[in-house]
């Protein structure tokens, strides 16, 4: 196969580990007789230097118009002065939005090789946990109005007064909750749906057209929990989730919360859907500026999202097995990058390191 992948390196370590990635997917073409054509596009602080602004239309265009979208890390505190339209992060959104991605994939299990870094007690630990986040990614309170206002109601700083406004429509909700369903019955065919009914008006909406929709999954068992329960329950009893439904916000937490206690952040990775094949595909973390050019980032989360590109933009299931394959295989033979490396027996690797070993194992 033939296919247009659009990469947005940006900011911090993601030039590294964009780059990592982008080795093991030319390996897997040339494996498997595929050609891979990449373009870079910039997102977030790289392109406000070079543009001005976070989401250039260029960006835009040629990632609408490839066949999917490898991205690395956006922001950094460089950026921290600029005005909120046109911070990195802006720019993330608005390449969401404008692909219509309203579904954001974030699978979450523990390691047995990285069982060491689980924070969690021995016990739960060796229960261990496979769950599959689906976050709502297109709504909510990161899309309503955010406003700051001074003491006479204008807009000028120093304002007095701020708020975000969470809107949800029934249609939103609905298709967010067919995604998690639909994601159940490749699984273990249960949906946790998380809310905070108790006391928002959208969580009621979300929590009855949550059932609506489950009620055409009768093969799937659907449970509600309440946010701040759900952040108990995932370090008390991780394994009881398999699908986890939620929106924009409450996912962004628990999401970062089940990274964690998979035992590092480093190696979550995620897929990011509309209704088209045409996704974007990122680690969940962030492009950690603090280490960023020193070639010690680890890029097995980017890997990770390269294979999700491979399942579900051009349905090569086999080669995403692949890269999966080799990477529990490096994390089960002792590779680790600096930040995760303890014990005699690990081999404690650079970016590129980690990259090689991936391939060798192709
Ligand atoms: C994530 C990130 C983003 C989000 C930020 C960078 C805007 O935290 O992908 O989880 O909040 O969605
Ligand atoms: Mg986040």
């Amino acid at each position: 196969m033939e296919k247009n992948i659009a990469l947005i390196k940006g900011d911090g370590i993601g030039p590294e580990i964009v780059t990592a990635a982008v080795r093991v997917l030319e390996k897997v073409a040339e494996k498997y007789g595929h050609t891979f054509h990449f373009t870079d596009y910039l997102l977030g602080g790289a392109a406000i230097d070079a543009t001005g602004v976070p989401f250039p239309k260029e960006t835009e265009e040629g990632c609408l118009a490839s066949d999917s979208v490898l991205l690395g890390a956006v922001g950094g505190p460089k950026w921290d002065s600029q005005p909120p339209e046109n911070r990195p992060e802006k720019g993330l959104l608005k390449i969401r939005k404008a692909m219509g991605l309203y579904t954001n994939l974030r699978p979450a299990r523990l390691y047995p090789a990285l069982k060491d870094e689980c924070p969690l007690r021995a016990d739960i630990c060796a229960r261990g946990f496979d769950l599959m986040m689906v976050r709502e990614l297109t709504g909510g309170i990161y899309f309503g109005d955010h406003v700051r206002e001074t003491a006479e109601g204008g807009v000028t700083d120093p304002a007095t007064k701020a708020w975000d406004v969470e809107v949800y429509s029934v249609m939103e909700i609905e298709r967010i909750a067919r995604a998690a369903f639909e994601a159940a019955r490749k699984r273990r065919k249960h949906v946790t749906s998380i809310d905070k009914s108790n006391v928002l008006a959208t969580s009621r909406l979300w929590r009855e057209t949550v059932h609506r929709v489950g009620a055409e999954y009768p093969d799937v068992t659907l449970d509600d929990m309440l946010v701040d329960n759900a952040a108990m329950q995932l370090v008390r009893d991780p394994a009881h989730f398999d699908v986890v439904l939620t929106s924009n916000m409450f996912g962004d937490i628990l999401s970062d919360e089940a990274s964690q206690i998979s035992g590092s952040i480093g190696l979550l990775p995620s897929a990011s859907l509309g209704d088209t094949k045409c996704g974007l595909y990122e680690p969940i973390h962030g492009s950690a500026p603090d280490i960023a050019g020193q070639n010690k980032a680890d890029p097995l989360a980017t890997i990770l999202s390269a294979a999700m590109m491979l399942r579900y933009a051009f349905d090569m299931t086999e080669e995403a097995d692949a890269i999966e394959t080799a990477v529990d295989r490096c994390l089960n033979e002792g590779c680790r990058t600096a930040d995760i490396a303890r014990g005699a027996d690990t081999k404690i690797l650079t970016c590129s390191e980690m990259a090689d070993e991936v391939i060798a194992r192709l």
